[in-house]
């Protein structure tokens, strides 16, 4: 069976799983729906994406153009199975979703309560199994249950806290800039502990977050006492075994965020992204029953695998989260 996936919201994250889905052999991309006439709008038709206008009111700016579309929203919601929401955190379109039968995808920006499954691929695949809405969690969010969930599985956790060191804007983000400040988030803890829980209501977490003038990616201080001592190369040895997390070390060169994301320019990501979350492997220490360690998160597109998996879950593709992911990372060329 392929299904047939449309994309509702052609941005950072839209174009991203846009290209995924492209890449899979059980998913067709049926479509990609914008408002504005930009570059962006010119490239999907270029690739080949049949495009269509996220609704009647921006088709002047189409015609002006000359990009050629297909038609509306409503119309690409007929061909397709299943959508992906890339638009802006509260867009609201569930109501023409719901009205169209379709099955829906939304991103961290939204609230858990808007389709009460909150998703990560190793922690809850099962949940989202068959269901006809659910939101991919955050980009911090995912980092976090990447390296937690194996922890909490394999040896137990008493208690996680963190320190979200956040990016100011998205590189292309303009209008946030210039930066030069530090920026405490003052609501404490930060929301990204709750996140965590939407997805594992069992991990006892707490965060706190910190806004700062860089654009590339996120990174994560976190200490986590585990229910039990283990050595520090037992921690490295699940870590390796787990999928979606990739280690750095500083003896190769590799010792801060923007040599991260010049390793994945090097290796001919596309987009020069990082789906992986990067975690120093210098950096890894137990003491006793306390865990430290950094990770850094491309924003971007940690997160776009996931919305692969979820889709492959909700259209009940195949029901072993393992499989899932091993299909999705050989297709997109994830280590
Ligand atoms: N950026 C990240 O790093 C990141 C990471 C993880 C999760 N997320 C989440 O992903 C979601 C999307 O964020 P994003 O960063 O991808 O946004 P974005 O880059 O601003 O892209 C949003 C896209 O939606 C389109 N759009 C805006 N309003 C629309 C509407 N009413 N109807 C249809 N299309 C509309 C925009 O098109 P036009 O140009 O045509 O207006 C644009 O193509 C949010 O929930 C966000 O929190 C973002």
């Amino acid at each position: 069976m392929t299904v047939k996936v449309g994309i509702n919201g052609y941005g950072t994250v839209g174009k991203r799983v846009a290209d995924a889905v492209t890449k899979q052999d059980d998913m067709e991309l049926v479509g990609v729906a914008k408002r504005s006439p930009t570059y962006e709008a010119e490239m999907a038709v270029d690739k080949g994406y049949p495009f269509y206008a996220a609704s009647e009111k921006y088709l002047d700016g189409f015609e002006e153009k000359g990009i050629p579309y297909e038609g509306m929203l409503e119309d690409l919601l007929e061909k397709a199975n299943i959508i992906i929401d890339g638009t802006p955190k509260k867009a609201g379109y569930k109501p023409v979703y719901e009205e169209a039968g379709v099955k829906a995808i939304w991103q961290g920006g939204e609230d858990h309560e808007l389709t009460g499954i909150s998703f990560n691929s190793m922690a809850n695949y099962d949940e989202a199994y068959g269901a006809d809405y659910l939101r991919v969690v955050s980009c911090n969010t995912t980092g976090l249950l990447r390296t937690l969930y194996p922890l909490l599985e394999n040896v137990g956790i008493d208690n996680c806290k963190a320190v979200m060191v956040r990016r100011g804007a998205d590189p292309w983000d303009t209008s946030r800039g210039p930066i030069n400040s530090i920026n405490p988030v003052l609501d404490i803890p930060s929301h990204h502990g709750p996140d965590v829980k939407s997805v594992l209501p069992e991990i006892d977490i707490q965060t706190t977050a910190v806004k700062v003038p860089t654009t590339i990616m996120h990174l994560h201080s976190v200490i986590v006492d585990l229910e039990k001592e283990v050595g520090t190369k037992e921690v490295v040895d699940l870590w390796e075994e787990t999928p979606r997390v990739k280690f750095f070390e500083a003896s190769e060169g590799i010792d801060s965020t923007a040599k991260v994301m010049e390793y994945a320019k090097d290796r001919d990501n596309n987009r020069g992204d990082l789906n992986e979350i990067a975690v120093w492997k210098d950096a890894i220490k137990v003491e006793g029953s306390t865990l430290y360690y950094y990770q850094a998160i491309h924003q971007e597109s940690d997160i776009i695998p996931e919305n692969i998996d979820a889709i492959r879950a909700m259209c009940e593709l195949e029901e072993d989260n393992e499989k899932s992911i091993q299909k999705t990372n050989e297709a997109m060329g994830i280590q």
